[in-house]
C-alpha cells in the first residue's frame, strides 16, 4: 500500500518535521526545500545505506567529496555549456517563461495568449562570481551533476590507490539546476543531492557492466523498501539520450504523480575522460569529444601487460536523494483502520532508514524513578551507534505510539511501575502493534537485531 496522493505526503512531511518549504517566512523560493529534524536523519540514513553498498561492501570502489563550485572549463569541455539547456518560449502578454515542450496548441498555458516568442535555448546551470570583483570576468558554475569532479579527479584517485580496471569512484552531494518548472514537491527541485558512481571498465566490457549495474541498482532500491511492482526499466530512446550517452536505462518509479525517473544508469563511453584529456588525437577515442581540451591531464590507463594506453569506458548509476526519499516515503505510508472506527497512519520504513530507531517512554512524566530508568536505557541503546534513540517524556503513551507509528519508529519501549519491581519493560512493534514484556537487560540485544536487519 502506498500514499497514492502527494498531498498526504506533503502534509505528513510538514506536520512531523521531515520537510519544510525553504525561506518560508519570506514567502519561500521556488524549487528549494529544507529538511527538518526527521528529514535530515532519514536523508542521512538513505545516503549512508548507498555509501555502505557502494564503498564499504565492495573493494573496487573509492569515495570522494569534491568542491561544489566548478571551474567553467570543466563544464565547457564536459559539453554542459553547449548542451545542458531546455528550449524556452516567452509569452509577450503575461511575461511567463514556459518550456517549449509544455506548450499545447501554440497557446500560453498561463494566459491563453498566442503571442509567443520562438523557442530559445536556456542553460540550466547556475553561475556565481568568484573573488571580490563582480565584473563577470571571473565566475564559477555550481555543479549541475557530481560526476564531473569524479572525472577530473580520475588520475588523483588512480595514482593514490592500488586499483586497476574495472574500478569505480563514488560521490554523494549537492547539485544545482535552474529548472524552469520545479514541481511535484521534492521531485524536481533546483538544489538537490545526487548519489553517483562512475565505474571505469575496459571498452568492450561496457555493455556487460551496464547490465550488471542496472540489476544491482534495482536490487538496492528493493532493499530500501520499494516494491518491484512499482519499478519499471525504461530504455531511453536514442533521440532522447544525453550528449555523453551511448545507452541509458532509467529506473522508473510509480510516484503519486505518475511514472517518473528515480535513477538513470548511463553508458558514458570514453566521452568524459576523453573530453578532459590533452592530445586527444593520440588516444583512439570512440566518442565524439569536444576537441582541444584546455586540460593538462592524460586521463587514461596503461595496460599492465601490453603497456598500451587506453581510455576507460564509464558506466554511471546516478540516483537522486530527493527522488529516493519521496519514493520510499510513498511506499512506506499506509492508513489502517482500528477498532472503534479510529485509524492510524503508519510509515513502515525499513529500520535502517527510520529517522528514530527507538523511543523510550516513561509511563508517568513526573515520576523520578521511571524517568531515570528510561533515561538510562536510552543512553545504553544510543551508545550502540545505530542511529537516534529518543527519550520521550510525553506523559501520554497512546499519543506517543501514534506519533512514532507516523514517523516510522520501529519500536517503542515503555517503562512502567512493573519495570521498577522486576526489571522488565514493554516493547511495542510499530507494524503489528504487538506488545511484549522483556528484561531490560536483554533489550539492547533485541534492539541491535531489529535495527541491524
Ligand atoms: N550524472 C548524470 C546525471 O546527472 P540526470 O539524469 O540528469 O543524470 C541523475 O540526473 C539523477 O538526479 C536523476 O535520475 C534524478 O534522480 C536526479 N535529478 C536530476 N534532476 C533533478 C532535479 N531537478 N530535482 C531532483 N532530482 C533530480
Amino acid at each position: 500500500m502506498t500514499a497514492e496522493s502527494m498531498d498526504k505526503l506533503v502534509a505528513l512531511c510538514k506536520r512531523r518535521g521531515f520537510i519544510f518549504q525553504s525561506n518560508e517566512i519570506y514567502g519561500g523560493l521556488q524549487g528549494l526545500y529544507d529538511y527538518g529534524p526527521l528529514g535530515v536523519e532519514f536523508k542521512n540514513n538513505l545516503k549512508r545505506s548507498w555509501w555502505n553498498s557502494m564503498v564499504y561492501e565492495r573493494d573496487d570502489i573509492e569515495g570522494i567529496d569534491s568542491s561544489i563550485l566548478a571551474n567553467p572549463l570543466v563544464l565547457k569541455h564536459s559539453g554542459h555549456e553547449e548542451t545542458f539547456s531546455d528550449p524556452l518560449v516567452d509569452c509577450r502578454s503575461c511575461k511567463s517563461r514556459i518550456r517549449a515542450d509544455h506548450i499545447k496548441g501554440n497557446k500560453c498555458p498561463e494566459c491563453g495568449s498566442e503571442d509567443l516568442t520562438e523557442p530559445r535555448p536556456f542553460n540550466l546551470m547556475f553561475k556565481t562570481s568568484v573573488g571580490p570583483v563582480d565584473d563577470g570576468s571571473s565566475f564559477a558554475y555550481l555543479r549541475p551533476e557530481t560526476a564531473q569532479q569524479i572525472f577530473t579527479n580520475f588520475k588523483n584517485v588512480l595514482d593514490s590507490t592500488p586499483h586497476h580496471l574495472p574500478f569505480g569512484i563514488a560521490q554523494m552531494g549537492k547539485a544545482f539546476r535552474n529548472e524552469i518548472t520545479p514541481r511535484n514537491f521534492i521531485f524536481r527541485v533546483r538544489e538537490f543531492e545526487q548519489m553517483e558512481l562512475e565505474f571505469f571498465v575496459r571498452p568492450g566490457e561496457d555493455e556487460k557492466w551496464h547490465k550488471t549495474w542496472t540489476d544491482l541498482r534495482v536490487d538496492w532500491w528493493e532493499k530500501q523498501g520499494i516494491s518491484k511492482d512499482n519499478l519499471e526499466l525504461l530504455e531511453v530512446p536514442k533521440d532522447d539520450l544525453a550528449h555523453y550517452s551511448k545507452a541509458t536505462v532509467d529506473i522508473m518509479y510509480k510516484y503519486p504523480h505518475g511514472l517518473e525517473e528515480l535513477e538513470g544508469i548511463a553508458n558514458r563511453t570514453d566521452f568524459d575522460l576523453g573530453s578532459h584529456s590533452r592530445n586527444q588525437s593520440e588516444l583512439n577515442l570512440t566518442a565524439k569529444v569536444n576537441k582541444n581540451s584546455d586540460s593538462n591531464a592524460k586521463l587514461a590507463v596503461q595496460d599492465p601487460e601490453t603497456k598500451e594506453w587506453l581510455v576507460p569506458y564509464v558506466i554511471e548509476p546516478s540516483a537522486g536523494v530527493e527522488r529516493g526519499f519521496l519514493a520510499i516515503l510513498n511506499e512506506a505510508y499506509r492508513v489502517e483502520g482500528l477498532e472503534g472506527g479510529k485509524e492510524r497512519t503508519v510509515l513502515s520504513l525499513k529500520p535502517h532508514l527510520s529517522p528514530i530507531k527507538a523511543a523510550v517512554i516513561p509511563l508517568k512524566r513526573n515520576n523520578e524513578d521511571l524517568v531515570k530508568t528510561a533515561k538510562n536505557l536510552k543512553n545504553v541503546l544510543q551508545s550502540q551507534g545505530l542511529g537516534r534513540v529518543l527519550f520521550e517524556n510525553s506523559g501520554n503513551i497512546g499519543k506517543s505510539y501514534r506519533r512514532h507509528d507516523e514517523i516510522g519508529t520501529p519500536i517503542c519501549i515503555t517503562i512502567d511501575f512493573e519495570s521498577l519491581e522486576d526489571g522488565t519493560a514493554t516493547i511495542r512493534d510499530r507494524d503489528t502493534m504487538e506488545q511484549k514484556r522483556m528484561d531490560i537487560d536483554s533489550i539492547s540485544e533485541y534492539f541491535k537485531e531489529t535495527i541491524d536487519n
